[in-house]
C-alpha cells in the first residue's frame, strides 16, 4: 500500500525548447485508481516514466509513502509498470514470463510457484501456462503482462495505455477485468490513457493534462459536470461540449445571455462573478444531451427555444445526433436526441437549450465561471 506524491515535477528533454512536463503536483491516495488523461504529446508517459524511475527528473520530487525516491533506481522503487506493447519474452512460456521478474529478485522457488499459480488463477491463465506468447491472443498476452505486474505485489501499479492495442470488444472485457483486479488487490494505481471512456469508467479520480501541465483533477463526473476550462470541456465528453459565442446582459438583479438569436436566463452563478462580463462577449457551453427537440421533455428544466438549420442527422440506434447551424455561430452545434428524430437534413427547426445547464467561460482565458455551490 502506498501514497504517491508528485511535487512540482518537471521534465525538459535535452534539446527541447519547452518542458514536456511542467510543475506537476498531484497526490495519489493509498489504494486509489488515478487516471492521467490528455491528448497525444501532453506528457502523460513522461510523467509515468519519471514516477517509475525510467526517466531522470529535471526538477521537483516523486515521493512514495513520504520518502523522496528521485535518486532511487527503478528496480528498487517497488513499482510495476504495464505498457501498451506487452513486452513479453517471446522465447519463454507464460509461466516463465510470469516468474521471470521474481527469479531475478532471487525469490525462493516455492514462493515463486505459489505466486505464479495464484496470479494465473486470478487472471484465468491456468490453461496457457506452458504456451509461448505467439500462441496467445492479444487479450491473453495483455493478461500475462498484467500477471507479471501482479506477481510482484508491488506498492504501485503504473499503466501506460495498456488496452490500446486491443480491438474494441476485447478492450471492454479487459478493462472490466483490470478494474476488478485493482479493486480486489487495492493497489495504488496510476493509469495513463487518452481514451475518455476509460478515464470516466476506471478512475476514482482523473488528472487532465494539456501541454505538460495539469489542468484539472477530480472525480470523473465532477470534472464532466464542472470542467475548469474550455479545453477540459471539449476534451471530456463525446461528442464534445458545444461552445458558442454570446453576450451577457444584465436584467435587473438577474443576468441573461444572448446567444444564437435567443435570450437565455443565467441562473446558478454568483452575480459578482458575472458582473465584469455585463454587455461583453462570453463563451457559452452546452452539452449535446442538454439540447432537446421539444421543450416539454423530461429532464429539460428551463427550455429556451432557438432556431436552427439541421445540417445532418446521424442515427446511431440508441440515440440520434443532430448537427445544427445556429444563427450567428461560426461552429456547428451537436444535439443528442432520442432514438428517432422528427428532423431531416436541411430542415429549419426549433430546438430547446436547457438554460439550467449552461456553462460560461471567459472568452479571453477560457477559464470557466464556476457555478455557485448548492
Ligand atoms: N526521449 C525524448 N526526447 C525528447 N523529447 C521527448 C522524448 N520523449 C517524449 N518527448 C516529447 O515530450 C512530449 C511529451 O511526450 P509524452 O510521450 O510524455 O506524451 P504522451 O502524453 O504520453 O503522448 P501519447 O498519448 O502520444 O503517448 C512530446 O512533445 C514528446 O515529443
Ligand atoms: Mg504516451
Amino acid at each position: 500500500m502506498a501514497v504517491v506524491k508528485l511535487e512540482a515535477l518537471s521534465k525538459r528533454y535535452g534539446g527541447n525548447a519547452e518542458a514536456s512536463v511542467r510543475s506537476m503536483t498531484l497526490t495519489i491516495a493509498d489504494g486509489e485508481f488515478m487516471v492521467l488523461l490528455g491528448p497525444s504529446g501532453c506528457g502523460k508517459s513522461t510523467a509515468l516514466r519519471m514516477i517509475a524511475g525510467l526517466e531522470p527528473i529535471s526538477s521537483g520530487t516523486v515521493a512514495i509513502d513520504g520518502r523522496v525516491v528521485n535518486a532511487v533506481p527503478a528496480k528498487d522503487r517497488d513499482i510495476a509498470m504495464v505498457f501498451q506493447s506487452y513486452a513479453l519474452y517471446p522465447h519463454m512460456t507464460v509461466r516463465q514470463n510470469l516468474a521471470f521478474g521474481l527469479k531475478r529478485r532471487r525469490m525462493p522457488a516455492a514462493e515463486i510457484e505459489k505466486r505464479v499459480a495464484s496470479a494465473a488463477d486470478r487472471l484465468g491463465l491456468g490453461p496457457y501456462l506452458d504456451r509461448k506468447p505467439h500462441a496467445l491472443s492479444g487479450g491473453q498476452r495483455q493478461r500475462v503482462a498484467l500477471g507479471r505486474a501482479i506477481v510482484r505485489s508491488p506498492k504501485v501499479f503504473l499503466f501506460d495505455e495498456p488496452l490500446s492495442n486491443l480491438d474494441a470488444a476485447l478492450r471492454v472485457t479487459t478493462r472490466n477485468e483490470l478494474i476488478k483486479q485493482q479493486h480486489d488487490l487495492g493497489t495504488t494505481t496510476i493509469y495513463v490513457t487518452h481514451d475518455q471512456v476509460e478515464a470516466m469508467t476506471m478512475g476514482d479520480r482523473i488528472c487532465i493534462m494539456n501541454r505538460g501541465e495539469v489542468v484539472q483533477i477530480g472525480r470523473p463526473l465532477d470534472v464532466y459536470r464542472a470542467p475548469a476550462d474550455t479545453f477540459v470541456a471539449r476534451f471530456l465528453g463525446s461528442p464534445p461540449m458545444n461552445l458558442m459565442s454570446g453576450v451577457l446582459r444584465r436584467n435587473g438583479a438577474d443576468h441573461a445571455v444572448e446567444v444564437a438569436g435567443a435570450v437565455l436566463p443565467v441562473t446558478g452563478f454568483e452575480a459578482g462573478l458575472l458582473a465584469p462580463f455585463a454587455d461583453r462577449p462570453i463563451t457559452v457551453g452546452i452539452r449535446p444531451e442538454d439540447i432537446y427537440e421539444s421543450g416539454a421533455q423530461p429532464g429539460c428544466s428551463a427550455p429556451a427555444a432557438v432556431s436552427a438549420r439541421v445540417a445532418a442527422v446521424e442515427p446511431l440506434g440508441a440515440e440520434t445526433l443532430l448537427v445544427l447551424s445556429l444563427a450567428g455561430q461560426a461552429e456547428e452545434c451537436v444535439a443528442r436526441v432520442g432514438r428517432v428524430s422528427a428532423h431531416s437534413h436541411g430542415d429549419a427547426a426549433t430546438l430547446y437549450l436547457d438554460a439550467a445547464t449552461l456553462h460560461l467561460f471567459d472568452p479571453q482565458t477560457g477559464r470557466a465561471l464556476p457555478r455557485a455551490a448548492g
